[in-house]
């Protein structure tokens, strides 16, 4: 069982930086918790305060209930993993995960069992013998973790575990981690800057840009949800597509104006929150994801683009379209299109969209905020 709770927590570095701007976040026993946001925005600084790898200048971390600000690191029942794996070279595999264990004094008997287990959970029992030299990048960052788990933490942390992996064999590790997440019963805290990781692996996400949190949320809340337009830009493959807008009242309800004159009129949904919150007109900025744009030939809410490159993902087609001065990024599901335009679309010809009106998301032009 362990809770994690971090309280207006900040780090100023050297006396001049502040990496981390008051992080506030409860987590709960078992609860599999990621960090994520560009370089530089403070996710390993927040992890190492955690592990007690870094002081914590302001603010207080608890685990369990119980202070752990001035508790050291081999103290705090934490295990960590980094991106770069630090397997002792001249140790085999067996050593490696074994060496915490020895050094707390376990009996051999009891290290040998939870070495072949955790070896068991990981797929590595036969390369228990090898030496790290003699594996390739994946089996190694297994032993990594391998030596982690042994240690049966309370919480489990890692920083970007995956990061120095190819694409193909990160996603396997990816799934690897899920099923591990589902074989212990153990608090994670894990960092990332690939948004799909964090998507896939996260109960809850924390969103970070330049050490303040953006977001927390469920995967599906940040998505469904952006807080805001940067929230927006970071979470979802491709990006969603940002206009600049006019919103106003119509007789009905709401509308969007974007471009020179496209009209769009907004689902009743998001009319209603909009009148609750007493929006009137308003400078805005209108998201809509690209599996979220339909094709129109023609109409008061549509734009008028011309193809710039179609690209067929088999399911999908991807297009950039250039609309009112900017490259606009469409998915078209091929199920949905003519013989003649399932192979794709020419180069120059012009193609008509507008948005689906109950998932467009709007923004504040001046804070870009969600304005919902
Ligand atoms: N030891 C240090 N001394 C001074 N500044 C530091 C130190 N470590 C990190 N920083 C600064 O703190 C900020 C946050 O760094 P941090 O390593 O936490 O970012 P990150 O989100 O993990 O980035 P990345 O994705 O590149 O690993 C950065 O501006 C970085 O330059
Ligand atoms: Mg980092």
């Amino acid at each position: 069982m362990a809770t994690v709770s971090l309280k207006g927590v900040k780090k100023i570095y050297d006396n001049s930086v502040t990496a981390v701007h008051d992080f506030n976040l409860d987590i709960a026993d078992k609860e599999f918790i990621v960090l994520v946001g560009p370089s530089g925005c403070g996710k390993s600084t927040t992890l190492r305060m955690v592990a007690g790898l870094e002081d914590i200048s302001e603010g207080e971390l608890l685990i369990d209930g119980a202070l752990m600000n001035n508790v050291q690191p081999k103290d705090r029942d934490i295990a960590m993993v980094f991106q770069s794996y630090a397997l002792y070279p001249h140790m085999t595999v067996y050593e490696n995960m074994a060496f915490s264990l020895k050094l707390k004094k376990v009996p051999k008997a009891e290290i040998d069992k939870k070495v072949r287990e955790a070896a068991a959970i990981l797929d590595i029992t036969q390369y228990l013998e090898r030496k790290p030299k003699a594996l390739s990048g994946g089996q190694r960052q297994r032993v990594a973790i391998g030596r982690a788990i042994v240690r049966e933490p309370k919480v489990f942390l890692m920083d970007e575990p995956l990061s120095n992996l190819d694409a193909k064999l990160r996603n396997q590790m990816r799934a690897e981690i899920i099923k591990l997440r589902q074989r212990i019963d153990t608090t994670f805290i894990y960092v990332t800057h690939d948004q799909t990781e964090a998507m896939t692996l996260g109960d809850r996400i924390v969103i970070m840009k330049d050490g303040f949190i953006q977001q927390i949320g469920t995967p599906q809340e940040v998505f469904d949800h952006p807080a805001n337009v940067f929230v927006a830009g970071f979470i979802g493959m491709p990006q969603m597509n940002m206009f600049e807008g006019k919103l106003n009242k119509t007789g009905a309800g709401y509308a969007v104006t974007v471009g020179e004159n496209t009209v769009i009129d907004l689902a009743p949904t998001i009319a209603e929150k909009l009148a609750a919150a007493g929006y009137g007109e308003k400078n805005v900025i209108v998201g809509i994801r690209p599996e979220h744009v339909l094709l129109k030939d023609s109409g008061p809410d549509v734009l008028k683009g011309k193809v710039d490159v179609s690209e067929m993902m088999g399911s999908e087609i991807h297009l950039h379209v250039t609309a009112v001065g900017k490259d606009v990024v469409l998915r078209v599901n091929t199920a949905d299109l003519s013989a003649e335009k399932r192979g794709g679309f020419a180069y120059g010809s012009d193609l008509n969209f507008t948005f689906r009106p109950e998932l467009i998301h709007l923004f504040s032009a001046d804070d870009e905020k969600n304005l919902i």
